[in-house]
């Protein structure tokens, strides 16, 4: 099938024609079908960093195919799926399955993510070889969930991938300073008698792991940077000319810690939602380029684990289908121009670039994969669980009104969402 998707904009600028022909984009052509696309704005395929697809395991709250599909309605073309699966991912076979059922589903490409521990154990490295070597080439490591918290095999694991260029991304939360954490250490938790989370346990680790990267001289990815503190270990980081990237979610870009006075555990997430001054941190830290990227940490949760008294709830939040607007929000007070640039290479091209998925985060021009979203800027939608994709339903944003809706989704030339609905 060739399209023709008349009047876009690609990333904000002038209206014009694109032709997709064979997977690819074409100069003008004949076409089978015409996509009237003014108004739209064309983006590079979204990529995530961060997802949880709970497959195998826990197919109750998502499988690769729902996940998948929910990720295209969000505009996504790319996940790297987290390895806290069970049985977890931390072999050959299990990143082999994963990988498999998202090439069967078709919808995004499923990039495994591999563990870096047995089990997530903390104690014992995974076969990260045996992964990198798989079907699924695996790049990135990550026990997310829980932080490697062993520096010995934090070094052990950054030495271990130097080899082939590899990544471990870490959730940095040193666990002995979290123990019975229900939400942010502050004002809010001391009035709601709720444990606290202190900034400095996700602080101690990032400060840590920057040092082992520069010492060992590997790639360190931190996942869901939450606090200003981290933001400036960064930055340092950055300027000494580590190799370290970081991702932030769109849930710690927009919410705070007083949310949690409604003990509603929809707004549990680990790490814990910060304060005001942490979100204008981290909201400046993804403009100026500390922070490369946003991740969604899409965490689907069934009902029963999360509909139920706080303290035993799980920790995570549904992300895919309202990052692209959350973000869109987020950044409503810079000039359009600006605003599709940084959307392109956060949520897009720096993702694909860290995780080396070359078919993705690409310009649209010409002999490129056409492998892009529509988005229509100007729609404004009101969050509702119930219209979800995701199998489970566990967003903080129900009931919000978001701008931006996602109204096509093409994955090598082939629709994955079209009139803003999965074809599949
Ligand atoms: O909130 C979270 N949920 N944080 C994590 O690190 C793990 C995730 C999950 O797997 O549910
Ligand atoms: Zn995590």
């Amino acid at each position: 099938m060739a399209y023709l998707i008349k009047g876009v904009s690609v990333l904000g600028g002038a209206p014009a024609d694109l032709v997709i022909r064979d997977g690819v984009l074409a100069e003008a052509g004949p076409a089978d079908e015409v996509i009237d696309a003014a108004g739209l704005v064309a983006l590079p395929g979204l990529v995530d960093l961060h997802t949880h697809l709970r497959e195998p395991g826990r197919e109750d709250a998502e499988t690769v195919q729902t996940g998948s599909r929910a990720a295209a309605a969000g505009g996504y073309t790319a996940v790297c799926a987290m390895a806290n699966t069970s049985p977890v991912a931390d072999t050959a076979g299990v990143v082999e399955q994963v990988w498999r059922l998202g090439r069967e589903a078709g919808l995004v490409d499923v990039q495994p993510i591999g563990a870096v521990t047995v089990g997530l154990g903390g104690r014992q490295l995974a076969e990260l070889g045996a992964m990198a070597t798989s079907a699924a080439r695996v790049r990135i490591f990550s026990d997310d969930g829980h932080c490697v918290a062993d520096p010995r095999l934090m070094r052990r694991a950054l030495e271990y991938v130097k080899a082939f260029d590899g990544i471990i991304a870490q959730h940095a939360e040193e666990p002995r300073l979290t123990e019975g954490a229900q939400m942010h250490e502050g004002e809010m938790s001391t009035r709601l008698g709720l444990t606290g989370w202190p900034a400095v346990a996700e602080e101690a680790i990032i400060a840590r792991d920057v040092l082992l990267a520069e010492h060992v001289g590997s790639r360190l990815h931190i996942c869901h940077v939450s606090t200003a503190g981290s933001v400036e270990l960064l930055r340092q980081a950055k300027a000494r000319g580590v190799r370290v990237t970081a991702e932030v979610t769109p849930h710690h870009l927009l919410l705070t810690d007083d949310l949690a006075a409604s003990y509603d555990p929809v707004y549990k997430v680990n790490p814990p939602l910060r304060t005001r001054a942490d979100v204008r941190a981290l909201r400046q830290a993804l403009i100026d380029g500390v922070i490369d990227v946003v991740a969604t940490d899409h965490a689907p949760h069934a009902v029963e684990d999360k509909e139920c008294e706080w303290a035993y709830a799980r920790p995570g939040m549904v992300g895919l289908e309202t990052a692209l607007p959350v973000v869109l929000g987020v950044l409503s007070d810079l000039s359009p121009d600006h605003r599709w640039e940084l959307i392109a290479e956060r949520m897009s091209r720096a993702p694909a670039r860290i995780a080396g998925l070359a078919e993705h985060g690409g310009r649209l021009v010409p002999g490129a994969p056409a492998t892009f979203t529509l988005v229509d800027p100007a729609a404004r939608r009101v969050v509702d669980p119930a219209e979800m994709v995701s199998r489970s339903r566990n967003t903080p944003f129900a009931g919000t009104t978001l701008p931006g809706r996602v109204v096509a989704t093409f994955l090598r030339g082939e629709p994955t969402v079209l009139d803003g609905k999965a074809v599949r």
